[in-house]
Order: C-alpha cells, then sequence, then structure tokens
C-alpha cells in the first residue's frame, strides 16, 4: 500500500472527494486509523490538553511532541502523517521553523502544519522550498488563546473575513498543501473552499470544506469532563464503554474471578 501524498489531496479537491482527518497521538490508535482508511493524521498540539492535561496548547514543547509523532509515523502505513509545530518553534523566523520542522520530519513525519497566514508566509516558503509540505491554520487558532481572548468563531464582519480570505491566500502562494479552518461562519468557510486551489479542512467550519477534522477523543466521546463545542459529534461513548471495562475489570480482581484458569499457565 503506497502512502497518501498531498498531491491525491489536490486531486481529491478536482474530483470533489471529500476526506476525513484525525488527530492521533500514540502508534496504538495511530494503527486503528490507518486501517480504518483515514488518509491525513494529524499529531497536533491539542496532545497539550489531551495528553499532558494542559489547560492551552501554549505550554507544549517540541521535545514533548516529537516521541507522539515518533509513536503515529511507525503506526500509520498509509496516512500522510502532519505534525503541528508547537507555540515558539516557529514564530521568530524561517531559520527558525526549518530547524524545528526538520526535527518532527527526522521523527517521521510527512508534513508540519503552522498557525497563521500572511504573517507567518516567509516561514511556510522556507519550509516547503526546503522540500517540507506545510498545512496552514486559520480561524481560531488555539495558541494565540492569549490574544484572541478567547476561541469565538473568527471571520465575523467584512474585515475580518477579507482577512481571512487573505491569510488564505497568502498560505496557498507560499506554498502551503492545505489550510485547516477552525470555528469560522459556514458562509465564510465556503467562499475560502472555492477560492483556494488547496484544500480546506473544517473544524466548525461547515460542510462546504473539502475535509474535516476532529480530535479524536472528542469524535468517540472520550471526555475528561465539561461540554463538547458545538462543531464536536461524538461518533461512540467511550467514556462508557472504557469505564465499564475499567469497572469489570476491578470487580473481577476483587471477587477473585480473574484470572481464571482460561487466563493462567501450568
Ligand atoms: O491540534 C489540533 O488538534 C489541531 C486540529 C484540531 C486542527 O490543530
Ligand atoms: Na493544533
Amino acid at each position: 500500500t503506497r502512502r497518501v501524498t498531498t498531491k491525491d489531496l489536490q486531486e481529491a479537491k478536482r474530483s470533489h472527494h471529500r476526506w476525513a482527518m484525525l488527530t492521533a497521538y500514540d502508534y496504538s490508535t495511530a494503527r486503528v486509523f490507518d486501517q480504518a482508511g483515514i488518509p491525513v493524521l494529524l499529531v497536533g498540539d491539542s496532545a497539550a490538553n489531551v495528553v499532558y492535561g494542559y489547560d492551552t496548547t501554549v505550554p507544549i514543547s517540541i521535545d514533548e511532541l516529537l516521541p507522539l509523532v515518533g509513536g503515529v509515523a511507525r503506526g500509520a502505513e498509509r496516512a500522510l502523517v502532519v505534525a503541528d509545530l508547537p507555540f515558539g518553534a516557529y514564530e521568530a523566523s524561517a531559520e527558525q521553523a526549518l530547524a524545528s520542522a526538520t526535527r518532527f520530519m527526522q521523527r517521521g513525519a510527512q508534513a508540519v502544519k503552522v498557525e497563521g497566514g500572511e504573517r507567518i508566509s516567509a516561514q511556510v516558503k522556507a519550509l516547503t522550498s526546503s522540500g517540507i509540505p506545510v498545512m496552514g491554520h486559520l480561524g481560531v487558532t488555539p495558541q494565540a488563546v492569549n490574544s484572541l481572548s478567547g476561541y469565538r468563531v473568527q471571520g465575523r464582519g467584512d474585515e475580518e473575513a477579507e482577512q481571512m480570505l487573505r491569510d488564505a491566500r497568502a498560505l496557498e502562494a507560499a506554498g502551503a498543501f492545505a489550510v485547516v479552518l477552525e470555528v469560522v461562519p459556514a458562509a465564510l468557510a465556503a467562499t475560502i473552499t472555492k477560492e483556494l486551489g488547496i484544500p480546506t479542512i473544517g473544524i466548525g467550519a461547515g460542510v462546504e470544506c473539502d475535509a474535516q477534522v476532529l480530535v479524536w477523543q472528542d469524535m468517540a466521546g472520550l471526555r475528561g469532563g465539561g461540554r463538547p463545542a458545538r462543531f464536536v459529534k461524538e461518533y461512540a461513548d467511550l467514556n462508557a464503554v472504557l469505564g465499564a471495562a475499567v469497572e469489570a475489570f476491578a470487580t473481577e480482581v476483587r471477587a477473585g474471578t480473574y484470572p481464571s484458569s482460561e487466563h493462567s499457565y501450568r
């Protein structure tokens, strides 16, 4: 089986085939998603939240993300593996972006993702011209939570909408192969999708995007607590499934019914 390429994703846009992206943070889940036919796996800096338990994605470091990329890369045979560059790893300069991205590519990623548009087009250009495919990310960019003042919808109103379209065009012009649109009005996401030659990947950005992405724990109903965002659809209730399995295991251990003779060696 041949690995999915960025070219395959351009071709999917041309032929109006939608596709699904999921986050992954380890070998075991990457294998499941890969075997289910998910063409693109993102080692998101959302690992800050769902793996490390931070409140935001701001504190996660390259060193915390790198081993997760290695696990996902070893688990994904067919999927294109994209690694998020974390906050602080690329904003300063093209040189910084190249140095950071190189570490992720050496761990097995086939592409990197960065947040921002026009203001990081020099970084995107440097990466793509060095052979590193880049996925952009506009709208709610969680690494900027402290200046966005929260995770509210981005791109409402003519001024914000026009800026987002300029940012999207800047990413395409700099060589990006796709762009994530996070919590953006559906009509604006549809316009950007139509204007760009590269695929848009929506998360809370309506059905007109070329692709959709969710954090896998959100998609599968594995929640630490709290209410999921409006855009999340839970396709399973892993909280309940896993919780029940854990309780059953502990109950059998306490009762002395696990392990039975069939789970023992003589
Ligand atoms: O880190 C992440 O999970 C992401 C996706 C939600 C796009 O950036
Ligand atoms: Na991210």
